[in-house]
């Protein structure tokens, strides 16, 4: 679903009524207590690692895109899946999960910025300019991050979705499919990731959506990943003029950061990967070492705050918020279970059919080598 599409469904019942913003913390947290306890194993609560703390308090699982993509495959017994995470995330677990499980998202106005770089309409004027250049030598591949209709058509043509955790397992994969790859829609794990296999700069062109324009210097012949010109609106904020900064006032600390962010950030820094990848190396990193993370920062605040014994900053000092994560809080999960309850549908996700068919194979492709 597109902004637009969001904007549509917030003007038809699906917005917050206004008496949520009046009850005090204590009495939603009560009554999501008291639904939790009452529903028991028929509502199942996904957080994203993203998400507020009010809300993930009540989760019954945290995790990257990846793991919750798994839990959501995994899960036969819950009829509710409150999704607290973004759409496209929503999608993934109704096309996921079987056709008597229901899937929620406590805001439908919790798109993904990156997601809605690249619509289908788009994405298919591109396949048509890429066959004519290059023939039949291209496998799509899709970061999870993408509509539900990106999915499906990537599915359709042979490809796979990936997330940030196994990036590079699948675009191993995916070269052992055809000579070459269009990596949508995020342009900075495209990047990033082919950079760890070896592949150089000089071979990795853009797509460029707005003007259908191929953006390559030197042969064609040459071009080994088509990159979709999207991007993360929060990772982007992650600068090596940031790490510059750093090396100088604090050389001594270790620099993690997320592989949506910008090619030049991540070869400055000393790891990149998913946020379940920066989590563990935290955990595991001796007490008194110093870090500078960079990512999203819900998880930085978290991570700060479990690891007293740890210094650990975000790498940009103004810390940067995905604002559509941000949608889902408690006023919004009090509300959405309490409609679960009542058996009223406005906040469900359901992908159609004859798109869910398609999709389900590139999902399936990821899962069976995750
Ligand atoms: P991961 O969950 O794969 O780390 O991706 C982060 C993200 O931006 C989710 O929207
Ligand atoms: Fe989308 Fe970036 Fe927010 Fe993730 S952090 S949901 S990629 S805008």
């Amino acid at each position: 679903m597109n902004i637009l599409e969001m904007m549509r469904n917030s003007t038809a019942g699906a917005v917050l009524p206004e008496e949520y913003k009046q009850f005090s913390v204590q009495e939603m947290e009560e009554r999501v207590m008291e639904i939790k306890a009452r529903l028991g194993k028929r509502l199942f609560i996904p957080g994203h690692h993203y998400q507020k703390d009010e809300v993930i308090k009540f989760a019954d699982a945290t995790g990257d895109s990846l793991k919750l993509a798994q839990i959501s495959a995994e899960n036969k017994d819950a009829e509710f899946i409150a999704f607290c995470g973004v759409h496209f995330m929503a999608e993934t677990a109704d096309i996921l999960t079987t056709e008597s499980q229901k899937v929620f998202l406590p805001d439908m106005r919790a798109g993904c910025s990156m997601a809605d770089m690249a619509d289908i309409n788009q994405t298919e004027k591109c396949w048509s300019h890429l066959q004519e250049t290059f023939g039949d030598t291209i496998l799509p591949l899709t970061y999870v991050n993408s509509t539900a209709a990106i999915k499906a058509f990537v599915g359709k043509n042979g490809g796979a979705t990936v997330t940030s955790s196994n990036a590079k397992r699948m675009l191993q994969w995916a070269f052992t499919q055809k000579e070459r790859i269009l990596f949508l829609p995020d342009q900075h794990l495209g990047r990033n990731t082919a950079i760890t296999l070896g592949i150089p700069l000089d071979k990795m062109a853009v797509w460029d959506p707005i003007n259908n324009d191929l953006q390559f210097e030197g042969r064609v012949e040459d071009v080994k990943i088509i990159l979709w010109k999207g991007h993360c609106s929060v990772h982007e904020n992650f600068t090596p003029a940031n790490i510059e900064h750093l090396r100088k006032s604090k050389p001594d600390m270790n620099i993690i950061v997320h592989p949506e962010c910008p090619y030049e950030t991540v070869v400055l820094a000393d790891y990149a990967g998913s946020t379940a990848y920066i989590i563990d190396m935290i955990e595991k990193a001796p007490a008194g070492s110093k870090w500078a993370i960079g990512t999203e920062m819900n998880l930085v605040q978290r991570i700060i705050a479990q690891h007293p014994d740890k210094e650990i900053i975000s790498l940009n000092p103004h810390l940067c918020a995905c604002l559509t994560m941000n949608r889902i809080d408690l006023p919004h999960l009090t509300w959405s279970l309490e409609m679960i309850e009542k058996g009223e549908n406005t906040q469900i996700i359901k992908v159609p059919e004859e798109i869910a068919k398609d999709a389900v194979l590139a999902l399936n492709r990821m899962l069976e080598r995750a």
